[in-house]
This record gives C-alpha cells, sequence and structure tokens, in this order.
C-alpha cells in the first residue's frame, strides 16, 4: 500500500515509525513532517489544511490509504472533503468526517452528547452573550475550584479552572467578550472532578471498536504538576490504576455508549478516538473526547502496539476491525519530551541539537525539528521525545533519562519526575 499521513509532531513520528513496519506499506510520505521523519518516509511540503493540493497529490501518487494525525484537517472536513471529490471518493481517510470531529471541536456538543448516552461527565452548562447573566448565576450554585471551557478549539488553552467565584466571574466575562476569538462565543461551565487522569484510545470502523494501550500524559511544565499547562511534556503506559476491572467499566460504561451513540445519530466515524478520562474515586469519568490520538502518548502507546497498524487500518475502512487482531507489549513504554526553555511561553528555535545518533535502545521521535545547513536544529517548543521500554515504568524511564542526557542543544529542558505520581 502507498500511505500519506498528515501531520508534522511527535504523534506523527510515531505513527510514521508504526505504519513503516508494516509488512502492507511499501511507501509511506508525510505531509508536511519534520526532520525527523525522513527516516521512515518521504517528506512532502503541503500543509494539512491545504484539501485542494493534498487530494491531486493522493491522484497523481496513486496513493492507497490517507492517514490524518493532529485535529484541525479533521475539524476542517478534510474526510468528507476527500468523500465529496469523485477522485478520491475510494480511498480511505482514517479519521472521523466533520460531523464527528465536533466531538473535539465543540465542547458544548460533547457535553450533549454525554448527557444523550447516559456517559459519566461532570455536570454541566453552556453559555453565550445573550446569557451571561445566567451564566453568573450558575457559577454561584457550584463550588471551588470553577472549571470554564471555550466551546471550539483554542490551541489547548481554552479551559480555565479559577480559585475563587470572583475570578471566575471576571473570567467568564471576558471569555464571552472574545476571548478566544469564536472559540469563545460559547462557554461550557462544569462542576470541577478531582482525580487522576487516563488517556484511553480506540480506533473504530463506526460499529466495532479495538481498545489500544492506555496511556498517562503529564501536561504542567513544572515538576510535581506545576507551572503552566503545555502541549505534554512525557507519557506513560501502561496506567496502574487502570485495572482490568476499572477498562472494563470504561468500555461498559463510555466506550460502547460513545460508538453506539455515533452510530445511532448517524455521524460517520473511522478512526481514533481518544477518551480524556479522570478516575473519580474508583470511577472513571469523560473530561473530553479527541477525535484523533494524544501527544505525547502516541509517543509511548506506539511502543506497546504489537500488531500491525495498517492491518488494523485496514479493518476501519473495510467495516471488519472486529476480525482483527490487537496484541499488546507486555512491557512498560514511556516519553520523555526534551523542550526549548522557556516553553510554553517565548523561546528561541533554530539552535542545533546533537547527540542523536548516540541513541542506543531508546527510540527517538521528533516533535519539534527542522533540517538547516546539512543540521537538525530545533523549530519548537516541544524539540524531541525519547521513548523507551522496560520491564516496569522505572527501568524504561531510567533509560529515557540516560539517553536524554546525550541529545544537547542549547537550554533544553526535560521533567525528570514523569512517572513518579503513578
Ligand atoms: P480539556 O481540554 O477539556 O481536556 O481540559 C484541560 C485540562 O483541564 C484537563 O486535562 C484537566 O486536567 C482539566 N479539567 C478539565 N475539566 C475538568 C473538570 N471538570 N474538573 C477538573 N479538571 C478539569
Ligand atoms: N496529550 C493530550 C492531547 O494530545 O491532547
Amino acid at each position: 500500500m502507498r500511505i500519506l499521513l498528515l501531520g508534522s509532531g511527535g504523534r506523527e513520528h510515531a505513527l510514521a515509525w508504526k505504519i513503516a513496519q508494516s509488512a502492507k506499506c511499501n511507501k509511506l510520505f508525510i505531509a508536511p513532517g519534520n526532520a525527523g521523519m525522513g527516516a521512515v518516509g518521504e517528506n512532502i511540503a503541503i500543509g494539512v489544511n491545504d484539501f485542494d493540493k493534498l487530494k491531486e497529490f493522493v491522484v497523481e501518487e496513486k496513493i492507497d490509504m490517507v492517514v490524518v494525525g493532529p485535529e484541525d484537517p479533521l475539524v476542517n472536513g478534510i474526510y468528507d472533503a476527500f468523500k465529496e471529490d469523485t477522485r478520491t471518493v475510494s480511498i480511505p481517510v482514517i479519521g472521523p468526517s466533520k460531523a464527528g470531529a465536533v466531538l473535539e471541536g465543540s465542547k458544548d456538543f460533547a457535553k450533549a452528547f454525554m448527557k444523550r448516552h447516559n456517559i459519566p461527565t461532570a455536570a454541566y452548562e453552556t453559555f453565550d452573550g445573550t446569557t451571561i447573566e445566567e451564566g453568573m448565576r450558575f457559577l454561584e450554585t457550584l463550588k471551588a475550584p470553577y472549571v470554564l471551557k471555550a466551546d471550539g478549539l483554542a490551541a489547548g488553552k481554552g479551559v480555565l479552572i479559577l480559585p475563587t467565584l470572583e475570578e471566575a466571574k471576571k473570567e467568564l466575562r471576558e471569555m464571552l467578550g472574545g476571548m478566544f476569538g469564536n472559540a469563545s462565543a460559547k462557554v461550557v461551565i462544569e462542576e470541577f472532578l478531582s482525580g487522576i487522569e487516563c488517556s484511553v484510545f480506540v480506533l473504530t470502523d463506526g460499529i466495532h471498536y479495538q481498545i489500544l494501550p492506555e496511556a498517562k500524559d503529564y501536561k504542567r511544565i513544572g515538576e510535581h504538576d506545576t507551572g503552566l499547562n503545555t502541549g505534554g511534556m512525557g507519557s506513560v503506559t501502561p496506567v496502574p490504576f487502570a485495572t482490568k476491572d476499572w477498562m472494563a467499566r470504561v468500555e461498559e460504561r463510555i466506550i460502547r455508549p460513545t460508538v453506539e451513540g455515533l452510530k445511532a445519530e448517524g455521524i460517520d466515524y473511522k478512526g481514533f478516538i481518544f477518551f480524556g478520562l479522570i478516575n473519580v474515586n474508583g470511577e472513571p469519568m469523560v473530561i473530553e473526547y479527541n477525535c484523533r490520538m494524544g501527544d505525547p502518548e502516541t509517543e509511548s502507546v506506539m511502543l506497546r502496539l504489537k500488531s500491525d497498524i495498517v492491518d488494523l487500518f485496514e479493518g476501519v475502512a473495510e467495516g471488519n476491525l472486529d476480525q482483527r487482531q490487537v496484541e499488546f507489549d507486555s512491557r512498560s513504554a514511556v516519553c520523555v519530551m526534551l523542550v526549548s526553555g522557556g516553553y510554553p511561553e517565548e523561546y528561541v528555535k533554530g539552535y542545533p541539537i546533537t547527540g542523536l545518533e548516540d541513541i542506543e535502545g531508546s527510540v527517538v521521535f521528533h516533535s519539534g525539528t527542522a533540517q538547516k545547513d546539512g543540521q537538525i536544529v530545533t523549530a519548537g517548543g516541544r524539540v524531541i521525545a525519547v521513548s523507551s521500554y522496560g520491564k516496569n515504568k522505572e527501568e524504561a524511564l531510567k533509560k529515557s533519562f540516560a539517553e536524554a542526557q546525550k541529545i544537547e542543544f542549547k537550554d533544553k529542558y526535560f521533567r525528570r519526575d514523569i512517572g513518579q505520581d503513578l
């Protein structure tokens, strides 16, 4: 098969690494890719939202399957754009339709969907510019801390957790006043849930689903979960509290009703569903849905997926995912993210990266890198993911931390406490 993967981050490098191992893949293109992905495929300079150019490329290069990494093109309707074009209608796109991507693209839609299908999640109400006063009164009925969420995509910055009623009211007014542009034209206010988070991933063909290894990610920049939120500083799989019994409850109460609910509502969904869960007194509840894999979870989860991922994608495309085998590696896998000093605030790009060729026994995924004058340089906040196996998470982490020392770039930073809370 000739496969085109869309995206340019660590998640996509991990997907590309896994796809390239498939006996069913004889050519992999990545649009636009990054400096690391050239080792597993061929990078193509087309943006993920340039649907016309992507379709032309797919036709010209006789691509058999398109795999979508990030949420943006999905929310913008890449699946539908391919379906509506006679030249590309028969080429499977792994990723939901625009209607399905709304699970991630609108928090209000996701919450209402969960309510309709009795899926456990925090109590909530949604407000807009015409119901600000109602929003203020709703806040008064809740206890601190207060959770405000911009309805639309806000580059991971749209959720505010405020310690006092006063701040919550002020922020609600600002959000509805356009703080996140159109994304916060509607704001979801929800009950605060206390517990440890866990990311659960499934692949679905719209009827059947297969559950992939779960993972925990580390969002804050500082050790012991302090400081600003980032795209993710590391991940660990498996997650100790996601026992067989807990996962059975996740499947029964969350995964199955979600897949069945999508089908019942006539929503075309063939791709990944990422369930952002929280363990509240031992019971799983949904914090959010995403219509794609997680980053940096993919950088550890792909290490534990033993099955041929292209075989699974074929099952998604053909609607017979139930007949495909999903096998997990019983070892632990972790990812430690090396980031630019200053991230997630201001940081400098373009610093040379050295030591990549000295890595042994770990897998390096590029997140924000570029090729410049024959050298690999930093090109993002999150730069390199160092992923490792171990017989347990301690062994895997020890390995990643040791290898992380070998990679150098100016102002390199990484969290040394990944996995310590588990
Ligand atoms: P989201 O974009 O919905 O995943 O929210 C970002 C982060 O905010 C989550 O990963 C949680 O850490 C936190 N969060 C979101 N909703 C809640 C909630 N209802 N209670 C507690 N924390 C939350
Ligand atoms: N790691 C969280 C995300 O990808 O949204």
